[in-house]
Parts: C-alpha cells; sequence; structure tokens
C-alpha cells in the first residue's frame, strides 16, 4: 500500500521554521494577553509586554505557566475565548482534588487532528490501515485524540477504549489492525491475554503499535517488539498542551519523539532555578503553544524530565525518551530513582516481567523501597531460577542506581494491571 506524503512544513528548513515560529508566538502573546485576564495579570506582574518578544530567545522574560494555575481558575478561568466558542473540553482527573480543564476550539481540535496525523503517519501508516484505539475515551484526551488524528489521515478507526482486555483480543483477531494505539502497560496485559487465550501474538495482524501517555523505557520497547512482532514507537502529549501527538517518534530512526514545533515551541530549563538550558542538556521540558486559540498556553511546565536534540528523520527538533517526571521521583535514603530505572533493571531479567510497582514505606526513620515484580508466566516465584533473578536485580539496582532495594516476587497476575496508565509509584509512607 502507498506511502502517505508528508506536509511541507516537515520538510521545511530550520530558518523558515524558526522565522514561522516567532511569527506565531508574537501572535501567541499578543492573544494571551488580550483575551486571558490571568495571562494579562501575570504578563504585567513580571513587568512584560508581549511586545517585547522580538526574537525567539525573548521567551525566557515571560513567566510560567503551571498546573497550578489552571486549578486556580478552574474551570474556564484561563481561556482566551468565551466558553460558547469552545467546541469540546477535556480535563485530566489527577490524584487530588479538582480536575485540570482544557478547552478546544473547531481550529484547535483541527490543528490537534492534524498533529496526531502527522504522528500516525511518522510511525510508519500506510493508506489503507486499520488502526485499533485502545486509550480511553471521555475526559482523557488519548482516544479521542488518537481517533481524530487516525481520521483525518483517512484510515479506519476503530474506537475500542480501554478495559475488557479479552474483547480487545476477540476484535484484533477478527478485525484484522494493522496499529495499535495503547499505553505501553497495557500493551502488556492485551498480550498476556493472547497468550491465556492460546494465541501467539506474534501472528496479529499488528503491524505497527504506538505507545504513549506513560514513560516506559527502551528496553520496555524490545521487549513489546519481541513479543508482539511489531514495532513500537513513541508518542508524546499532555492535556494542558493539546493531548497525544505534541510528539511523535519516526519509525525510521525511533531515536527520542520528534517535536511538531511549528504548533509546540520546547524549551529546557533547570527545574530549581527556571533558567533556559542549552539544546542537549537534561533538565524540565516547558511548552508554549503556537497557534492554540482557546486556551493558548506560555511556557507550561510539564514536570518532564528530558533534553532536546537535533533533529534526524525531520528537521524539527526531537526529546529524549522521557526518563521521568519529577512527580513519580522516589528520594530512597538521600537518592533519586525513578521507576524507569528500576524497569530497564528488571527487563535484563529473562525470569522476570515488566508487571511491576515501586513501593515505598517506612521504617523508622528510612525510607524503604520495595519492589514488587512478576515472575515469567508459569515460573514459581519460588524457584530457584526466581530467586536468582530478584538477588541480580537486588544488586543491579544497589550498583547502577546506588540504593538497597527489596524485591517482592508475585506469580503471574499479581501485580495491579493497568487498564491506562500504569501506576509504578505507591507510597505508603506515614504523611
Ligand atoms: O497522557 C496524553 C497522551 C495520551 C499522550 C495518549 C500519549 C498518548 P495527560 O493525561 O495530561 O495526557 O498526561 C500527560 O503523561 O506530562 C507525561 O508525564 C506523561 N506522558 C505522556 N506521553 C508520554 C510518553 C496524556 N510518550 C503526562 N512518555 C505527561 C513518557 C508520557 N511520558
Amino acid at each position: 500500500m502507498s506511502q502517505l506524503p508528508l506536509e511541507p512544513i516537515e520538510k521545511a528548513s530550520v530558518d523558515e521554521l524558526r522565522a514561522l515560529q516567532l511569527k506565531r508566538l508574537r501572535a501567541t502573546l499578543q492573544h494571551a494577553y488580550a483575551n486571558s485576564p490571568v495571562y494579562r495579570a501575570k504578563f504585567d506582574a513580571a513587568g512584560v509586554h508581549p511586545d517585547d518578544c522580538r526574537s525567539l530567545d525573548d521567551l525566557a522574560k515571560f513567566p510560567f505557566t503551571t498546573k497550578a494555575d489552571l486549578r486556580d481558575n478552574y474551570p474556564f478561568g484561563m481561556f482566551a475565548v468565551p466558553r460558547a466558542q469552545c467546541a469540546r473540553i477535556h480535563a485530566s482527573s489527577g490524584t487530588t482534588g479538582k480536575p485540570t480543564v482544557v478547552g478546544y476550539t473547531q481550529r484547535d481540535i483541527d490543528t490537534w487532528a492534524t498533529v496526531v496525523a502527522r504522528s500516525i503517519r511518522a510511525s510508519g501508516a500506510r493508506a489503507g490501515d486499520l488502526v485499533h484505539v485502545s486509550y480511553g475515551y471521555g475526559l482523557f484526551t488519548g482516544g479521542l485524540g488518537a481517533h481524530y488524528g487516525a481520521e483525518k489521515l483517512g484510515l479506519t478507526v476503530v474506537p475500542f477504549g480501554g478495559g475488557q482486555t479479552e474483547r480487545q483480543v476477540q476484535l484484533i483477531q477478527d478485525f484484522r489492525p494493522d496499529i495499535i494505539m495503547v499505553t505501553p502497560s497495557y500493551m502488556l496485559a492485551i498480550a498476556d491475554e493472547f497468550q491465556r487465550l492460546g494465541l501467539d501474538p506474534r501472528e496479529s495482524s499488528l503491524r505497527i503499535g504506538i505507545f504513549g501517555a506513560e514513560p516506559w523505557t527502551n528496553d520496555m520497547r524490545q521487549a513489546i517488539e519481541q513479543r508482539m512482532g511489531i514495532d513500537a514507537v513513541d508518542i508524546y502529549g499532555l492535556s494542558e498542551v493539546m493531548g497525544p501527538g505534541v510528539a511523535n517518534e519516526c519509525v525510521e530512526t525511533k531515536d527520542g519523539p520528534t517535536i511538531w514545533e511549528d504548533h509546540f515551541y520546547p524549551e529546557i530549563i533547570d527545574p530549581e532555578t527556571g533558567a533556559v538550558l542549552p539544546d542537549g542538556e537534561l533538565g524540565e521540558l516547558v511548552f508554549t503553544s503556537l497557534t492554540k486559540e482557546a486556551l493558548p498556553i506560555i511556557r507550561y511546565r510539564t514536570r518532564d524530565l528530558t533534553r532536546l536534540l537535533p533533529g534526524t528523520a525531520r528537521t524539527m527538533r526531537r526529546m529524549e525518551k522521557i526518563t521521568g517526571r519529577s512527580d513519580d521521583m522516589m528520594i530512597v535514603r538521600g537518592v533519586n530513582v525513578f521507576p524507569t530505572q528500576i524497569e530497564e533493571l528488571i527487563l535484563k531479567q529473562p525470569a522476570l516481567t515488566a508487571h511491576y510497582q515501586c513501593v515505598l514505606t517506612r521504617e523508622g526513620p528510612m525510607d524503604c523501597l520495595t519492589v514488587r515484580v512478576e515472575t515469567r508466566p508459569g515460573l514459581d516465584p519460588k524457584a530457584a531460577e526466581a530467586v536468582a533473578a530478584a538477588r541480580a536485580l537486588q544488586h543491579d539496582v544497589k550498583t547502577f542506581v546506588g540504593t538497597s532495594i527489596d524485591v517482592q516476587l508475585q506469580a503471574e497476575g499479581g501485580v495491579e494491571r493497568s487498564q491506562g496508565k500504569a501506576k509504578r509509584v505507591l507510597d505508603q509512607r506515614p504523611r
């Protein structure tokens, strides 16, 4: 089947791209200042005006936006258009308190569909492909975001959503999709279900998996690719900035998501000082929307840690695969630990699987980290091979991460399965 053509901007030179970004950035700052009282107050308090932005570097003069700004102005207070001009509302639940609410004009929905279509194409989609969407539909941006993008690309969509794992397998068998869009953790649960039903997931019709909404490692990529017999590519996004499709990996390189920079301007900052860091340095990812109408977002602090890398398959810059969110960072006896670091080491042990959770407890003054992990299906957690793998994991974490852990082995199904975003950290320390 035929290749799908790139948009002209995906082939533009860096100079053309920067010129477009500056033009769009200035328009976005003007729009936010003129139409959102919250942004106007923030800019005034910081002593900056949209006219002060003459180069892309001038963006650093403008104040950051955080999740707290959105919460404080719940539900629609940061919108820069009247609510009646919004075609759609989404919200992300968050663990405590009020959800974060975002809005889209019809044009925003169209922009979003364009970047998701671009993402699916970069993942290797071909004309005529069938896409099975297992991201949740509803207030979460995953399902509808993926859906509109796949339709815009001209593909056929099966809007399954999350859950009902046995039926997911059934319909994948019957409808024969080429592409699946799902969280990587739920992909593993679906793969398990194939095997439980006596089916080999490598024999399925799937050719490509587009995985995101949670951190996952390159080791996890390999594990999924081998198990499913597919190409596994990374899709990144967040509701405050748009939803899925802010960045997506190109299947020919699989070297970190390409940021769709004509719509989302990235910066990396030092999370402590807020200073902008040069490309290549590790820090917190910050985004400014360049074309959004309903909810322009200026220097939004994502709390995601990564670095900006030069373009490879496209001129636009890439981000390194996310190592973790600052919210997920565990501090165990003074050592910073991310679940992804544990995941990498778990996957080096053939006796263990990527169904895992990090449980934090406190014994006296000491924080303890227990890694709860499932053994390979059919392998008894008490078997010598499993016990040796647990010991090896303990040793590797001590050597490569620098902290002592306990390992609690579980038989198949012993670790809570996600049907969307996996919950990797269980904090059971007293408040
Ligand atoms: O998770 C949007 C999305 C849906 C992205 C489907 C990809 C696929 P939120 O619920 O607002 O939006 O959560 C955003 O999820 O700040 C990251 O911490 C994390 N995240 C999203 N994609 C990735 C990824 C959606 N590819 C938050 N790798 C972000 C690592 C990711 N983390």
